[in-house]
Parts: structure tokens; C-alpha cells; sequence
């Protein structure tokens, strides 16, 4: 799996004056069916998420309020998001180590996964990631 299949996808705005209103909707605005979302929220200051990649699962990642960048490591290559517009999402391809911080305060990050919560769908040792994409 290469970095360069993680993207930001511009999701639909219905821009009105009542009050902005983003959809998605699987397979169609994102490359995966939605089985999962799950939030980090009442982060504190200076605190990092992630830490780990995952083995099989995609997954959309938006700052549904407030901003926080997410860094993206292939193995080979690094990228650096900064999230911060709920119209937008950072699309995670399978095999790829994240690191989330720089939240802001009253941060929300939502995530849309592809797949319900397995512990062994992780890799936590960032070593033990490297040894295994090296040998790809
Ligand atoms: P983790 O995926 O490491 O969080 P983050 O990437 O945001 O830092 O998960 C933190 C803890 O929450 C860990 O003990 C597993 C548990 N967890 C679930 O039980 N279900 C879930 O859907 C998620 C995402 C985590």
C-alpha cells in the first residue's frame, strides 16, 4: 500500500444559510463500506493519538470541529495533514503507521472505518510494521 493513495476527498457541501450539511455516502464518496465510526473528543493539549497502522482496515478521518494533523508513514515515505474543515476527510489506506497530534482545544475527530474494532488487526510495534513492509 503507497501514500499516495491516502487523499483528502472534498465531501459534499450544502452550503445554506440555516447551517452548512455534509453527507457520505459509501462507496460512493469514499472507497469503502462503512461498518464503524468512532471519536476522540475532550482531548487534551499536547496529548498524541494513533501511534499504530492497521493490516487490512480503510478508513476516512475528519476534524469534525477544530483541527489536528494526521502523520502518514508508508514505510517509505512521510506525509503531513493538517485536518480542519468538516467538509473534507483524510482517506487511510490499509499499512499505514499514523501519528495524530496538534489537536486544538474542543477538538472532535470522527472516524469512518471499514471494519468493526479486532485488536489484531494492528500493528503497535512501529519495528515490527517496518520489518513487514520492508519485506513486500
Ligand atoms: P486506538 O485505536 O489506539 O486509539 P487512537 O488511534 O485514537 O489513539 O484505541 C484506543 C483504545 O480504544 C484501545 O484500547 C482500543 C479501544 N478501541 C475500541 O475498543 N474500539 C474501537 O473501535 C477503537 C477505535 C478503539
Amino acid at each position: 500500500m503507497s501514500l499516495k493513495k491516502c487523499k483528502i476527498i472534498e465531501l459534499p457541501k450544502i452550503s445554506d444559510p440555516r447551517g452548512n450539511l455534509t453527507f457520505i455516502e459509501e462507496m460512493r464518496h469514499i472507497p469503502f463500506d462503512i461498518r464503524r465510526v468512532y471519536y476522540t473528543y475532550d482531548v487534551p493539549g499536547g496529548a498524541d493519538r494513533g501511534g499504530h497502522a492497521h493490516k487490512a482496515l480503510h478508513q476516512l478521518i475528519i476534524a469534525m470541529s477544530g483541527s489536528f494533523d494526521v502523520k502518514l508513514d508508508d514505510g517509505r515515505n512521510k506525509k503531513k495533514f493538517h485536518l480542519n474543515r468538516s467538509y473534507q476527510g483524510l482517506y487511510v489506506c490499509p499499512m499505514m503507521w499514523r501519528d495524530l497530534d496538534n489537536f486544538s482545544s474542543g477538538s472532535v475527530c470522527m472516524v469512518l472505518a471499514s471494519n468493526l474494532y479486532e485488536a489484531s488487526d494492528y500493528y503497535r510495534d512501529y519495528e515490527e510494521f517496518i520489518s513487514v513492509v520492508s519485506s513486500k
